[in-house]
């Protein structure tokens, strides 16, 4: 990894890159992504472009000369995999750091590191490949990191491949369907499959209707819009306009959330469900699965508990006032948990995670954020769904348990948090481990991937920093995966963006490969801290009610979330138990004494 000293003199009187001329073919010259470096492509006569150099660290014709201190800063740079390695490596090490100040430098140099691949504001969306005031404007867009691929090029993604694509069907069918399930080697669980599921449908809500690349989530990030609805007017049909609290129904003395027939939101069922079997929740799709049904009631649950701590402060706050910090509160406890489990556990980092907005106070960090449609393609991950549900002895098929009502209610929360806490998700990366039931989901996002005109997976390397791949060999060394990718396209630069998240060599003992870490950590990150709640003006605790409320936001976790809000306190993790290391059977005895 160290080069010498002379290497780098060697490097800093390297010679300008040697350009050959521009071929003068008469298509968009902006096709061949000749802009390096996160530069603009600005076409200007037929065959002729600019890239715009500004503030890239770089100059010349593509942007791909480096100015002196990028060379410097270029040469120091660990690679992601050299970082990936130390984060995950040297116990001992992380044992030391997780009690210093380095511990708080550490987590700062992420967030930013991280934050900074994004642009905020935001630039551009799928019908506008340039700046433009629209594009910044109209919420209704998800946002882009990369310009679709220009309309009028010879290939679907520029010039490189064949003429075609390959039929998403076929790529699924020979790719991505599952044969037989490959557990997560993290040790990843249905808990953590149906948070990631839950917690993303607040800000994932593709519009369909309105168009492709358009989402009904106009808030564009944690809003817990999946808990309270999109709209005001939801919202107001499930809130009980008493002590800020939502509405709910009892059954078996156990609170979940109201029926439809109660609260007249629209939800999306199977025609032959009446709406007293119904419930209403904020996300319209989440009488899908029980597991959701599942992380919908324990919120309303904590929501109700939040606003009863809040009332016996404040009696003299009102219904909306009530309401709108418990709000306040419920975000907070999801950046928090997201952050120091969900995350952690994701990473797999020995560095401890630390949800600390005041660490980037000081920074140029940009509060917002806005979500994108890359972001969203990058998060399906249907390879975590089992090939069945197993539940206190039953084991559920897909049919007993899509839509079913009644799973949620007949086991209760208790049973179900056990056992999805004890189930083995699949890994996601890796390919193979669809599920057929939703291999479907895959075919999906790849045809709507075509018709927006997503750029190739390598210009999404590129532009996260990253190598891009030089052979399908070199981006999977498993010969089946590289040799049906080498049919099916022809070229790894035309390999696309979610096929090549899904298909990339995963990293030893890990979940996905690099790309899905260093592509969707920034994105993530951005989104999390960028929250309003965490921005100087709103981070103290007058904001969640003084005290007491900034207390359950800091010292929330999966755990309290659940045992809380349940009469026992069942088996509840991120991971599965027999996975769980002696270092992190640390953290769960520490959770088990937390006080309740
Ligand atoms: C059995 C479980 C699941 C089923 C049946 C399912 C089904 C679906 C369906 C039908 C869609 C819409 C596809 C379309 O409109 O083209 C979808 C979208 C999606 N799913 Fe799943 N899914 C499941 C689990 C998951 C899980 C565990 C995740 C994890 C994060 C996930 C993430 C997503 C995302 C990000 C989208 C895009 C949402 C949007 O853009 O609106 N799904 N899924
Ligand atoms: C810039 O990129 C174009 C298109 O890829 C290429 O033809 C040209 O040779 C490059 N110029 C330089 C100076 O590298
Ligand atoms: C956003 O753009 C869509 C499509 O052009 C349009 O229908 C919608 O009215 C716009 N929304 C706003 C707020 O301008
Ligand atoms: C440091 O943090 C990691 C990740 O949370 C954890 O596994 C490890 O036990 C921590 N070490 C100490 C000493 O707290
Ligand atoms: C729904 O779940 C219940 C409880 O687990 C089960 O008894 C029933 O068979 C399921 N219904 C269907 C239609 O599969």
């Amino acid at each position: 990894m160290r080069r010498s000293f002379w290497a780098l003199l060697l490097l800093l009187w390297e010679p300008a890159c040697r350009g050959d001329e521009v071929a003068s073919v008469s298509v968009n010259p902006c096709c061949y992504f000749p802009c390096q470096h996160r530069s603009v492509c600005v076409r200007y006569s037929e065959d002729k472009y600019e890239c715009d150099c500004t503030r890239t660290g770089y100059y010349g014709e593509n942007c791909t000369v480096p100015e002196l201190w990028t060379r410097v800063r270029e040469f120091i740079r660990p690679s992601p995999d050299a970082t990936h390695y130390i984060l995950t490596h040297f116990r001992l090490l992380w044992d030391i750091i997780n009690h210093t100040f380095l511990r708080g430098f550490l987590m700062r140099l992420v967030l930013t590191v991280r934050s900074n691949l994004i642009p905020s504001p935001p630039t551009y969306n799928s019908k506008y490949s340039y700046i433009s005031w629209e594009s910044y404007y109209n919420l209704s867009y998800y946002t882009r990191i990369l310009p679709p691929v220009p309309k009028d090029c010879p290939s679907p993604l520029g010039i490189k491949g064949k003429a075609g694509l390959p039929d998403p069907e076929l790529l699924v069918e020979r790719l991505l369907k599952r044969r037989k399930f490959r557990p997560d080697p993290q040790g990843s669980n249905l808990m953590f499959a149906f948070f990631a599921q839950h917690f993303t449908h607040q800000f994932f809500k593709t519009y369909n209707r309105m168009g492709l690349g358009y989402t009904k989530a106009l808030a564009h990030g944690v809003d817990a819009g999946h808990i309270y609805g999109d709209s005001l007017e939801r919202q107001l049909d499930l809130r009980l306009n008493k002590d800020g609290k939502l509405k709910y129904q009892l059954i078996n003395g156990e609170i979940y959330p109201p029926s439809v027939f109660d609260a007249p939101v629209k939800m999306s069922y199977p025609p032959n469900v009446p709406p007293e079997r119904q419930m209403a929740i904020g996300q319209e799709v989440f009488g899908l699965l029980p597991g959701l049904g599942m992380y919908a009631t324990l919120w309303l649950r904590e929501h109700n508990r939040v606003c009863d701590i809040l009332k016996v402060e404040h009696p003299t706050w009102d219904d909306e006032q009530l309401f709108q910090t418990a709000r306040l509160i419920i975000i907070g406890e999801t950046i928090k948990i997201v952050i120091e489990e969900y995350v952690q556990h994701l990473s797999g980092y020995l560095l401890q995670l630390k949800f600390d907005p005041p660490l980037l106070f000081n920074t140029h960090f940009q509060y917002g954020n806005r979500i994108s449609l890359e972001f969203s393609q990058l998060y399906h991950w249907h390879p975590l769904m089992p090939d069945s549900f197993l539940i206190n002895g039953d084991e559920l098929s897909y049919k007993q348990f899509l839509f079913n009502t009644s799973v949620l209610t007949h086991y209760g929360i208790e049973k179900l948090v056990d056992a999805f806490s004890r189930q083995p998700a699949g890994q996601i990366g890796g390919g193979h481990n669809i599920n057929a039931v939703v291999t479907n989901v895959a075919v999906g996002a790849i045809k709507e991937s075509r018709e927006l005109r997503v750029q190739p997976f390598n210009e999404y390397r590129k532009r996260f920093n990253l190598k891009p791949y030089k052979s399908f060999r070199e981006f999977n060394d498993n010969e089946e995966i590289a040799t049906v990718l080498e049919e099916l396209y022809g070229d790894i630069d035309a390999l696309e963006f979610y096929p090549g998240l899904l298909l990339e060599k995963t990293r030893e003992g890990a979940i996905f490969g690099e790309s899905m870490v260093e592509m969707g950590a920034p994105f993530s990150l951005k989104g999390l801290m960028g929250n309003p709640i965490c921005s100087p003006d709103y981070w103290k605790p007058s904001t969640f009610g003084g005290k007491i409320g900034f207390d359950i936001v800091n010292t929330a976790t999966l755990k309290k979330l659940v045992c809380l809000n349940t009469r026992t306190c069942p088996y509840v993790a991120f991971r599965v138990p027999s996975m769980t290391h002696p270092q992190s059977g640390k953290n769960d005895d520490k959770a088990q004494t937390d006080e309740l």
